[in-house]
């Protein structure tokens, strides 16, 4: 019994199904915390009452982060073991460098999945730590009800008024794109979806789901370089000339 499982987690096809199960599983968690993240346009009582709603669910939060970082150990190691048999399988090389039907999406996976890892890295020490931009992570916000809790709205605007952060991540979340634009459809390939029925259909999948995703996460950066999304002093400012305007008017 235990000869066979070590045989079928090692046989090629027990790999790619591992990669696969568990980049959909990332997916599942990126198209979460997008939906969490678009809150940010909802002000800041919206997104950091969703902050603190998760650190209530205490440890199945936990439970949560502990599912997420399985996710990306299985899909890391998947990677690290599949490009080792294809490095095995062809120690000469091709003649010809140029792959037929290859993309640049296919042909950049590894760089592309390395530089999501290494933001993922970085993103962790930027909001999940506070160990970048530090100024701007202890701040505090009262919710409606009362309760004192992380200012994830702030920390957020703070941060991408900086042009050299939003710079990075918008070149993080293009290639993220670039990942996402072949994983997707490949995914699909290998739970046996490969059709020439649907062939046209599974190699649009994967880009558009792709653009979509990156353009949603890029509207966060996006908006505050662009002035659309504020911190709260800017809020109260505009607040306040506002209801100038009104007394100004009912004066007349
Ligand atoms: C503009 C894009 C993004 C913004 C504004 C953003 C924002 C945030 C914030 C504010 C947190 C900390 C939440 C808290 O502790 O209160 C966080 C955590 C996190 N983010 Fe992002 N994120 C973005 C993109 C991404 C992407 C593309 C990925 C994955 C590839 C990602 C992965 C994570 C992970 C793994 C955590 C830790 C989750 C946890 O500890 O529960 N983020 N993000």
């Amino acid at each position: 019994m235990v000869t066979f499982l070590a045989r079928l987690f090692r046989s090629s096809v027990m790999i790619k199904i591992i990669m696969a199960v568990s980049g959909l599983g990332i997916i599942g968690f990126l198209l979460a915390h997008l939906t969490g993240n678009l809150l940010m346009f909802g002000g800041p009582e919206k997104i950091n009452a969703y902050g603190q709603s998760l650190r209530d669910l205490g440890p199945v939060l936990w439970l949560l982060r502990g599912g997420i970082l399985l996710f990306f150990i299985a899909h890391i190691w998947s990677a690290i073991m599949l490009g080792k048999r294809n490095r095995a399988a062809r120690p000469i090389g091709y003649a010809m460098k140029k792959p037929i039907k290859a993309t640049v999406f296919s042909r950049t996976m590894m760089l592309s999945g390395l530089t999501v890892f290494a933001f993922v890295a970085f993103h962790l020490a930027h909001y999940t730590f506070g160990k970048i931009q530090p100024e701007f992570f202890n701040r505090e916000y009262t919710l409606h009800d009362g309760r004192v809790t992380h200012n994830v709205y702030e920390m957020v605007v703070y941060g991408f008024e900086n042009p050299a952060y939003t710079l990075l991540y918008v070149l993080c979340m293009t290639l993220l794109g670039f990942h996402l634009s072949h994983a997707l459809t490949s995914a699909m390939q290998t739970f046996g979806l490969n059709n020439p029925k649907y062939s046209k259909f599974l190699r649009r999948l994967g880009p558009s789901f792709a653009v979509i995703i990156v353009a949603a996460y890029l509207s966060i950066p996006v908006s505050v370089i662009t002035g659309i999304l504020k911190h709260k002093a800017d809020i109260e400012h505009t607040a306040l000339s506002n209801e100038g305007g009104i007394i100004k008017e009912m004066k007349q």
